[in-house]
């Protein structure tokens, strides 16, 4: 992901926008997932297995829409199949080279099952939120080195700026809009807003899901367990100490 195309997100945002990305209380108002809500960069068809339905997105400024699956489009060629199957047939048979088991994936994002076609050099993060919608992952570094696109892949934080979208076929994958049960944020996201641990919010959706994933397995985490929980993560606004504060000792 390029510098330029970084600087063109974050034009613009707000630190409540930060805020809401990260799936928290602001002001009063209920904010939290943002899947679905943004706008999407890159013109894809996304089959949601277990509703068959369509998230299209044609322009940059336009929200997803969701219509019934009635067809299936070739997007190389533009061929037209009344079936999965039948695609995959036709895209089998006039390209015998391509791997299919690296085109088609199924992911399973907060507990739903994508069965999508992606670039065999798309990143998990470039497809959650340039694909998916899901933009409570972020993106700063894009290579690996500062912790902001962290989601939890079978449990375990990821940074998903460094994996592909083929290798999480079957893998069950967590964003930051997973965390939140609707309007109710888990105990830890409810401790960084109690405890100001969430100064812009950049960091905060990496930090609370690596957080997430050392509580689940030491609910009673001393501070340097934290630190080294956290230790592929920067914070921009030097709010490091107020974070590891609000993970120390659990919840
Ligand atoms: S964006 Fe992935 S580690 Fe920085
Ligand atoms: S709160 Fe701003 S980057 Fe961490």
């Amino acid at each position: 992901m390029s510098e330029e195309k970084n600087k063109e997100e974050l034009k613009g945002v707000s630190r409540r926008e930060f805020l809401k990305d990260a799936g928290l209380v602001v002001g009063g108002a209920t904010v939290g997932s943002l899947a679905f809500m943004s706008s999407c960069k890159t013109t894809t068809t996304v089959t949601n297995a277990s509703t068959s339905t369509v998230t299209k997105s044609t322009t940059v400024t336009s929200p997803p829409v969701t219509t019934t699956l009635s067809k299936f489009i070739d997007p190389i060629d533009g061929t037209e199949w009344p079936t999965l199957d039948a695609l995959k047939a036709h895209f089998a048979a006039v390209r015998p080279l391509a791997q299919l088991s690296g085109t088609f994936v199924d992911l399973k994002v907060n507990g739903a099952d994508y069965y999508m076609q992606v670039d065999d050099m798309d990143t998990l993060a470039f497809v959650l939120r340039d694909k998916l919608g899901f933009f409570g992952t972020k993106i700063g570094c894009d290579n690996g080195q500062c912790g902001v696109c962290t989601v939890l892949v079978d449990g375990v934080p990821t940074f998903s700026c460094l994996i592909l979208a083929i290798e999480m076929s079957g893998k069950k994958i967590t964003t930051i809009e997973g965390l939140a049960d609707g309007t109710n944020l888990t105990p830890l996201q409810q401790k960084f807003v109690n405890t100001d641990a969430i100064q812009c919010g950049f960091c905060t959706p990496g930090v609370l899901l690596a957080g997430t994933a050392l509580l689940a397995s030491n609910p009673k985490p001393t501070a340097d367990d934290v630190r080294l929980a956290l230790s592929g993560h920067l914070c921009m606004c030097q709010n490091m100490k107020m974070v590891v504060a609000a993970i120390a000792g659990g919840i």
